[in-house]
């Protein structure tokens, strides 16, 4: 088994750190456009191996996608980072050209991978990637949900002062400072509603940090988070290749589900060994539905922008 990071920065590098510490597959191919970085990254994750006991091949390149060839799952962090004040939406320019032709590239060698997209604006990104490729729905997967949720647990974990691991909360929709929900309603410390636990003050707070949780980083680190989001890409990379049929929370291709048609968006859904099966229906609300509409049409305006950039 084989899996790709493309992008060796912060966020690829902590991704491809992860993938090897839970040995996952025997050869692990980082690449990036810069010379030399990705060959250092990952020299540098190999030098951790002794002590962790684990033996996974990781493979720097630069550049070299015919190194990457007979990947199962391929991950694509590249482009630009936001900085302080920027939001996700506006590296639509510089990253709908940079992630395309990665995409292309990766297909080239990989004809039967599973593309995870992690690059921003996510939701946009994965669109593109599904319609540049023509790969199948399922095998384009959008990371994103994950990391809102995870921030979305946590923020519920520092006010309840419990366990993350005893907490069930989902964050859908796109994975934007506005459009993202944290279903508060749904949320759940070990079957028990956290509204048994929590005002509705707190609650409202608890959204409101989460759904500017990685703004919050961005203004903190001087650029965006790496963490977490190259640990969720890695999570994600193992339900696939574990085929774990784990829900979690993705970026997906929705034909009706959720009342949207033509667009990637963040849903639950079933992931496994041929990538995302399928979509869980939350029944959400009146309420939670009309969020959800909202953030669909934002997502949808910022596709749009697509026709301009994408020639
Ligand atoms: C974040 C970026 C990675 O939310 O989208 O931190």
């Amino acid at each position: 088994m084989k899996v790709t990071v493309v992008g060796a920065g912060a966020v690829g590098a902590t991704c491809a750190d992860n993938i090897a510490r839970a040995e996952l597959v025997q050869e692990l191919v980082l690449l990036d456009i810069k010379e030399g970085f990705a060959e250092g990254k990952a020299l540098d994750i190999m030098q951790t191996s002794s002590f962790r006991g684990c033996d996974t091949k990781v493979i720097g390149v630069t550049n070299d996608y015919s190194k990457t060839a007979g990947s199962s799952v391929c991950v694509i962090t590249s482009g630009i980072p936001r900085k302080p004040g920027m939001t996700r939406e506006e590296l639509i320019g510089t990253n709908a050209k940079i992630v395309e032709g990665v995409a292309k590239s990766l297909l080239e060698y990989s004809p039967e991978t599973i593309i995870i997209v992690i690059s921003n604006p996510m939701d946009t990104m994965t669109y593109l990637t599904l319609k540049a490729t023509g790969l199948p729905k399922n095998r384009v997967i959008g990371m994103g949900g994950m990391l809102d949720s995870s921030r979305f647990k946590t923020y519920l974990q520092m006010a309840l002062n419990c366990s993350q691991g005893d907490l069930h909360a989902t964050v859908v929709g796109g994975h934007g400072d506005t459009t993202m929900i944290p279903l508060t309603r749904l949320a759940s410390l070990n079957g028990a509603p956290v509204s048994d636990f929590l005002s509705a003050d707190e609650l409202k707070k608890v959204a409101a940090d989460t759904m500017v949780g990685g703004a919050t980083l961005t203004k903190l680190l001087g650029t965006s988070a790496w963490y977490a989001p190259g640990a969720c890409g890695a999570a994600l990379v193992e339900a696939i290749i574990r085929d774990e049929r784990k829900v979690l929370p993705c970026c997906v291709y929705l034909e009706g589900e959720y009342g949207q048609n033509d667009i990637c968006i963040g849903v639950p859904v079933v992931v496994g060994k041929n990538g995302w099966e399928k979509v869980i229906d939350l029944k959400l609300n009146e309420e939670e539905m009309a969020l959800f509409n909202k953030s669909a049409e934002a997502v949808r305006n910022m596709n749009s922008v697509l026709d301009t950039i994408v020639a």
